[in-house]
Parts: C-alpha cells; sequence; structure tokens
C-alpha cells in the first residue's frame, strides 16, 4: 500500500500500432486476451465507474508508427482523459477509445501518441496535515496527486521518449473535460514549465472556480473523510496508518458523490491559472487549441418538459445562491415555458445559460487572458466544434441523435467508430462524410502539434 504518497514509479512500453499491447488499467490483476496483443486489467465496460480504483495504476501507453523513414524525431501526443478526476483510464471502453493507432494510420505528418493514467478521487484529492507532515520540509504539500502523476508522466516523456523517436521538445498536450482543464493548470504547476509546448483543450472549462479549492476548505473535507473511515486517532501517524489500512471500496463511499477539486496549495499549485497568467507566472511558452462543442448538456433531451422550478433548480446546483436571483431575473426563468413548441423553452434557457457559465465563458477568460500576455507572440485558437456525429451505433433522436454534447468529439480525434458511451460497435463503420470530418480533425491537430 503506498495510498497517498507523492514518490511516483510510471513504466512505458513500446507498442508499435500493429502489436499493441496496452498496459495501464484501473485493477491490474484479471487478464483480457484481445487480438493484436494483452491487455492488463479490466476494462470498463461504462466509462461511468467508480469502483475498482486502484493506486498502482501509474502507466503509460506509447504508440508509435511502424515505419519511420525519416531521422528527425517525431512529435509527441500526450492524451490526458477525463472523468471528472474521478472516473476513467487510459485503457478505458470496449473497444478502447484512447485508441492512438487511427491518429497515426491517418495522419500525414507522423507522430507518437502517448495515453496516461493517474490517480483519482479519493486516492488523489486527501490534504492532511498528517500527509504534509509525512513530507520533507522543502515539499509542504499534499493532495493535487491527479496533477503530481501526470507531471511525473510528462517527465517520463522528457526523458525517455527520445527512444521511441519521439522529440521531448515537440510534446502537445490534449484532453477532454477534466483532461481539458489539466491541460490549462498544468501551465500554472511548480516544475511544468520545459516538459511540453502545446496544448489542445477540449470540451472543459477550465478555470471555473468550482474546480479548484484552497487550502482550508481542502483539510476540512479531507478531515470528514478521516472522521467517515473511522480513522480519527491520536497522532498523524496511526491516523495514516488507520487510512492506509482501510480498503479502497471504503475510501470511496467515504469520499462519497462529490467534485474531486485541484487544490490552489500556495506551493506546487501556486496560483489559479488566470492569476498565475497574470502575474507571468504560466508556462511562458505555449500554443493553444481551446473550445468546446456546440451543445455540452443535453437538456433538452433529458428533460423536454422542464418547467421553470425545475430550470431555477438545476441552475441553483451550478452556482452560488447569492448569485441565483440576479441570473433568473436576467434571462427570464421565471416566464420560461415547458411547452416543447415554445420559444422560450426552460430547457433551452437552462441549456445556454449552462453553457455560457460551465463552457464558454471559461474558455474565454483563459484565452484572453493568455491573449493580453502575449499579444500575438503565442499561436492561441479558440473552437466551437459542432460535429453532428454519424456516431455509432446510431443514436435515436431521444439518446441525442444528430447532437454534439460533451465530449462528443472524441470519437472525431481518435478515428474511432465508438462513442464514449457505445457498449456495442461490433458492426460500426462510418459514412464517408463522417470518416473524412475525422481524418480532418486528425489532420489539423497533427499538424498544429508537429509545429
Ligand atoms: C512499412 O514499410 C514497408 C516497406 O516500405 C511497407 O511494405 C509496409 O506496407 C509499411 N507498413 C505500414 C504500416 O505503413
Ligand atoms: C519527415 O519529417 C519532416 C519534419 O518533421 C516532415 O515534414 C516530413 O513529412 C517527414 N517525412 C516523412 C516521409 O515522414
Ligand atoms: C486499436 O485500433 C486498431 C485499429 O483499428 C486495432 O487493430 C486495435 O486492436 C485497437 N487496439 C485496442 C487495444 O483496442
Ligand atoms: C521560452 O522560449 C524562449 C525562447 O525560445 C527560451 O529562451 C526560454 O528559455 C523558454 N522558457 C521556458 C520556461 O521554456
Ligand atoms: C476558502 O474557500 C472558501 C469558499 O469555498 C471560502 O469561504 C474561504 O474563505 C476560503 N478560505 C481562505 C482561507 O481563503
Ligand atoms: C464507522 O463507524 C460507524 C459506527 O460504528 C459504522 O456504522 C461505520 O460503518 C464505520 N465506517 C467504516 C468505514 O468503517
Ligand atoms: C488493520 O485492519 C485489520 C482488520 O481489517 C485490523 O485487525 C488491524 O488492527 C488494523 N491495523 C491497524 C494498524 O489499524
Ligand atoms: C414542475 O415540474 C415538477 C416535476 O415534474 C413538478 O413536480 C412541479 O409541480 C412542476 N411545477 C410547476 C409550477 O408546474
Ligand atoms: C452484428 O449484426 C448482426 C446482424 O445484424 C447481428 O446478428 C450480430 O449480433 C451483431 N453483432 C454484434 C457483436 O453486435
Amino acid at each position: 500500500m503506498i495510498y497517498f504518497k507523492s514518490n511516483i514509479f510510471i513504466i512505458g512500453l513500446l507498442c508499435h500500432i500493429l502489436q499493441l499491447k496496452s498496459y495501464g488499467l484501473i485493477a491490474p490483476n484479471v487478464e483480457l486476451q484481445t487480438q493484436k496483443g494483452t491487455i492488463y486489467g479490466r476494462q470498463t465496460q461504462s466509462s461511468i465507474e467508480y469502483l475498482g480504483q486502484d493506486e498502482q495504476c501509474l502507466y503509460l501507453n506509447i504508440f508509435t508508427p511502424i515505419n519511420v523513414s525519416n531521422q528527425s524525431l517525431l512529435p509527441v501526443l500526450v492524451w490526458i482523459h477525463g472523468g471528472a478526476l474521478q472516473t476513467g483510464c487510459s485503457s478505458q471502453g470496449i473497444p478502447t477509445i484512447y485508441n492512438g493507432t487511427n491518429i497515426i494510420v491517418n495522419s500525414l505528418q507522423p507522430a507518437i501518441i502517448v495515453t496516461i493514467n493517474y490517480r483519482l478521487g479519493v486516492l488523489a484529492d486527501l490534504y492532511l496535515p498528517a500527509l504534509v507532515e509525512e513530507n520533507s520540509p522543502d515539499q509542504p504539500t499534499a493532495g493535487n496527486y491527479y496533477y503530481l502523476d501526470m507531471l511525473s508522466a510528462l517527465r517520463w516523456v522528457n526523458k525517455n521518449i527520445r527512444d521511441y523517436d519521439g522529440n521531448p521538445k515537440n510534446v502537445l498536450l490534449f484532453g477532454d473535460s477534466s483532461g481539458a482543464s489539466a491541460v490549462v493548470d498544468i501551465g500554472a504547476l511548480k516544475g511544468s514549465a520545459n516538459l511540453y509546448q502545446h496544448i489542445i483543450s477540449e470540451s472543459g472549462g477550465a478555470g471555473h472556480y468550482i474546480y479548484y479549492s484552497n487550502v482550508s476548505d481542502a483539510i476540512q473535507i479531507s478531515n470528514k473523510i478521516v472522521q467517515n473511515m473511522n480513522c480519527t486517532r491520536e497522532n498523524n501517524a496511526l491516523i495514516l496508518a488507520c487510512l492506509r489500512n482501510s480498503s479502497i471500496k471504503y475510501l470511496i463511499a467515504a469520499f462519497g458523490r462529490r467534485l474531486a477539486k485541484s487544490i490552489i496549495d500556495g506551493y506546487f499549485f501556486p496560483y489559479h491559472p488566470l492569476l498565475a497568467i497574470k502575474n507571468g507566472l504560466y508556462n511562458p511558452n505555449i500554443t493553444m487549441i481551446i473550445g468546446n462543442n456546440e451543445q455540452e448538456p443535453l437538456m433538452c433531451l433529458e428533460n423536454p418538459d422542464m418547467n421553470s422550478t425545475e430550470a431555477i433548480s438545476v441552475l441553483s446546483q451550478t452556482m452560488p445562491i447569492q448569485w441565483l436571483p440576479l441570473t433568473v431575473n436576467n434571462y427570464q426563468l421565471h416566464s420560461c415555458s415547458s411547452n416543447r413548441n415554445a420559444r422560450n423553452r426552460c430547457c433551452d434557457v437552462a441549456r445556454l445559460l449552462i453553457i455560457d457559465q460551465l463552457f464558454d465563458c471559461n474558455v474565454q477568460r483563459i484565452y484572453n487572458n493568455l491573449y493580453m500576455k502575449y499579444q500575438q507572440s503565442h499561436k492561441l485558437y479558440c473552437y466551437h466544434l459542432d460535429c453532428n456525429p454519424g456516431i455509432c451505433p446510431e443514436l435515436s433522436v431521444e439518446e441525442g441523435a444528430g447532437v454534439c454534447s460533451h465530449v462528443d468529439e472524441i470519437p472525431f480525434v481518435f478515428g474511432i467508430v465508438s462513442s464514449y458511451n457505445s457498449m456495442n460497435t461490433h458492426n460500426c463503420t462510418w459514412d464517408s462524410q463522417t470518416r473524412s470530418f475525422s481524418n480532418q480533425i486528425i489532420f489539423t491537430l497533427d499538424q498544429y502539434g508537429s509545429k
């Protein structure tokens, strides 16, 4: 057991595209055979899987082209998966969603794809005085193990990727959802500069205050978990011994269903990314693509008959109570309609508001702050994707057919037919239009990464 330690190990393994070996799943004990290689661990059918987590998850996958007829080192694309910092892994899904093979096959510019794992939820989140004390005095912090793991992976890439013909000076981080926040946040982390040069932040709301906590809040919440675990003891060593003697299943239960947050700790993560940018303490040399999807929340699909009361209640879960009356007034939520044919449908108003609040405004703020700081010296791009997917298996209108919602860009980025939530994609194919749209995205991403 190494619960909550920041000393990191990462194992990298070569994966040729036609002889893929995939490592690094949530629980490394069960073996699954695949056609082309061995996948260790249990693949998660559902992308929303809380149980079965393990700390021994710090693996990364490397996808390299078989034929590199070129002496120059290749660009390296590092994928950071989403899942609200609580779920997901690099080998997620059957078939594997984050499969770098198709990017390599469909891109003109040869590249190396790396997908990484990092610790999640309660195993990454605890900020306890006991843990701070356990560190050496020059590392007066705890928590943020998600981000420490990501940095470790990047350090590994920096040190070793040359052995795989990758260029450690041309590293692109790309990620979706909480991974999209991560690729933005990493620029504000101590020790992150020089480990990467480009980011693509997809379908995320990096910078939104709900994803960050301060030390006092983090300690309070972590202490609550100690209490829930019945691990309150007379000294720090005993508290940690008790936690480390507990099963992960109970730790996850004690964490509960709440947002996992990164901690602005004044040390490893000294400033919120916007403040870091403003104060010139952000990675000064990155280029960026940041954006999200046309219809991030599926509000009208989930609740087409939403009434005013429900709309206000949905909103109240996304903002502090003191801002609610003003917002409700400005957007005239009291007079929105539950009628499906109305122009001011409640579900639509709520949807647009939430897109602004959780996605668009944050993306704009990050973009604007970087732009104001660096002007033309950085390449900065913003996008809105309307992917209108021929996602497979075909969805009904109720399930979201034709709607480009949260993380729907993933199949296009990875050139895979399965959607994030697909269970059965064995009989799927894309029509040629959808395929060429995906190839276009891969081409753009790849060209950008190689600059
Ligand atoms: C690799 O190169 C060989 C020789 O040029 C060629 O026959 C083969 O098709 C190539 N394989 C791939 C996957 O591009
Ligand atoms: C060789 O590398 C250069 C620079 O990275 C790239 O522009 C070119 O497309 C590569 N050529 C081949 C055949 O891979
Ligand atoms: C990745 O995609 C390739 C090409 O579609 C496929 O051959 C391979 O089996 C996939 N790997 C995994 C682990 O799903
Ligand atoms: C940023 O780029 C400049 C010029 O290429 C270089 O001199 C400087 O060391 C870089 N800084 C960091 C933190 O990477
Ligand atoms: C920490 O954040 C909370 C809001 O979540 C705030 O009420 C509190 O004042 C903050 N504490 C410090 C010390 O800044
Ligand atoms: C903690 O103690 C309470 C009361 O004895 C018990 O109900 C609960 O299951 C215990 N929790 C754990 C995680 O052991
Ligand atoms: C560890 O747990 C076992 C039972 O789950 C218990 O018997 C033992 O006393 C515990 N040890 C510590 C140090 O808490
Ligand atoms: C709004 O919808 C909820 C859930 O369907 C229902 O319980 C409530 O009575 C409705 N409120 C109004 C004012 O129609
Ligand atoms: C594929 O489609 C065929 C014919 O529609 C069906 O019989 C078969 O069960 C499907 N296979 C899978 C794995 O879904």
